[in-house]
């Protein structure tokens, strides 16, 4: 057993509770409130907040090398697409990646789940998407099950093949191979739970990707989509029609397409970090979503065109870019990333019988997280009921 006790502000899904306190048996929360009882462990909070980990609900984590050299690019102007076509971008991944042997992406891939946990994240969606041959996607995949099994961080695992179209293939060819070799592969194997599209001008039209998720969910694997990103080709409509969990990155979604979603229930997953990296003005609309009735998530979208491990950083954008409350941020980046992946009855929130996943920030209130900005406010992190 273990109490956290006193603290000045937890963060509950109907507001928050001052001077209260918490306290976890068998890794799960088992009360929440004032005067609770006793436990051999305690943990003084006073002065502190609680909030739920935080669920990074999209990330390309597992990546080899870097791509700094693109900074310039992008200070000079250059677009994601030029980059692209210029040497940087998914393929020169790619490349790094098939040549990392799966211990150098496991070590690699470590390092920053470590930081994403330093900064609070409790649970992390984990794409592959740079082998793109069979080869390389599932070695992806296994070192995403390697980490789920030996770190901290519960990884959850997406099938994302249709990232782009590997070098030296035509596209046809690659989105056979994607719907009669890769996905019926990996879900044998049982390696992923979704099946992501990158659908977007230049990489898989909305027919192609209809066609690989439809493969995808007759195999098993729930449907995410890359959404809307930098063009309006039809993302979110195919998130509704597919009944996809989420769609995501939205941010030339049209006003039919974000209706569509709102009506077949599909999640929005926002990527403010993204438009950040890119040194664009331009931001999902966020507001407009919620005022349809989209449930909106966060993410880091963590690659290595915009890498950052850091939560707290996407709520801070959520808030100043998007127009977000601190409470709808922290929800976005809660119990509606949960939603979008699957894992709300067991995490994003505070409530008696849920996974005790938690963060100690030190600040007052959860008010603090947008405003005291630039800096890791994650004191401790708490995870199954136990410091970590
Ligand atoms: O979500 N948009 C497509 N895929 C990634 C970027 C991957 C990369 O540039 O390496 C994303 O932003
Ligand atoms: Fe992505």
């Amino acid at each position: 057993m273990l109490l956290i006790k006193d603290a000045s502000e937890v963060f509950l899904p109907d507001g928050v509770q001052k001077n209260a306190s918490i306290l976890i048996e068998d890794g799960r929360i088992k009360k929440i409130g004032k005067n609770i009882g006793r436990a051999d462990e305690v943990i003084d909070a006073r002065g502190k907040t609680i909030l739920p980990g935080f669920v990074d609900a999209h990330t390309h984590a597992i990546f080899a090398g870097s791509r700094e050299f693109e900074i310039e690019m992008k200070l000079s102007g250059k677009t994601y697409e030029y980059i692209a076509e210029h040497g940087g971008g998914i393929n020169y991944t790619v490349k790094k990646t098939r040549d990392a042997s799966f211990h150098q992406l496991l070590s690699e891939s470590k390092e920053r789940l470590d930081r994403m946990l330093e900064y609070g994240t409790t649970t992390a969606e984990v794409k592959s998407g740079y082998g793109l041959d069979t080869k390389n996607e599932i070695k992806m995949l296994e070192v995403a099950k390697e980490l789920d099994e030996k770190h901290a961080i519960d990884v959850i695992p997406t099938f994302l093949g249709a990232h782009a179209v590997p070098p030296g293939m035509e596209k046809d060819d690659y989105v056979e191979l994607v719907i009669n070799e890769m996905i019926p592969e990996v879900a044998d194997r049982g390696l992923a739970r979704f099946c992501d599209v990158f659908c977007e001008n230049g990489y898989f039209t909305v027919d192609e990707s209809r066609r690989i998720l439809k493969a995808g969910k007759e195999h098993g694997l729930t449907p995410k989509i890359h959404a809307d990103e930098f063009s309006s080709c039809g993302g979110a409509g195919l998130a509704a029609e597919m009944n996809a969990i989420s769609a995501d990155h939205l941010l030339m979604a049209s006003d039919d397409g974000i209706k569509r979603m709102a009506t077949a229930g599909v999640n929005a997953v926002l990527l403010p970090a993204v438009p950040f990296s890119l040194m664009q003005e331009r931001y999902a609309p966020a507001r407009k979503m919620m005022k349809e009735g989209v449930r909106v998530a966060l993410a880091t979208d963590l690659n290595p065109n915009c890498w950052t491990e850091n939560m707290q950083f996407v709520i801070q954008l959520a808030c100043f870019k998007m127009g977000m409350t601190p409470r709808e941020a922290i929800e976005g980046a809660t119990i509606n990333a949960a939603r979008a992946v699957g894992m709300e009855n067991e995490v994003g929130s505070i409530e008696e019988g849920k996974k005790a996943d938690l963060v100690i920030i030190d600040a007052p209130s959860h008010v603090f997280i947008p405003y005291h900005f630039g800096v890791n406010l994650v004191e401790k992190v708490i995870k199954n009921g136990k410091v970590v």
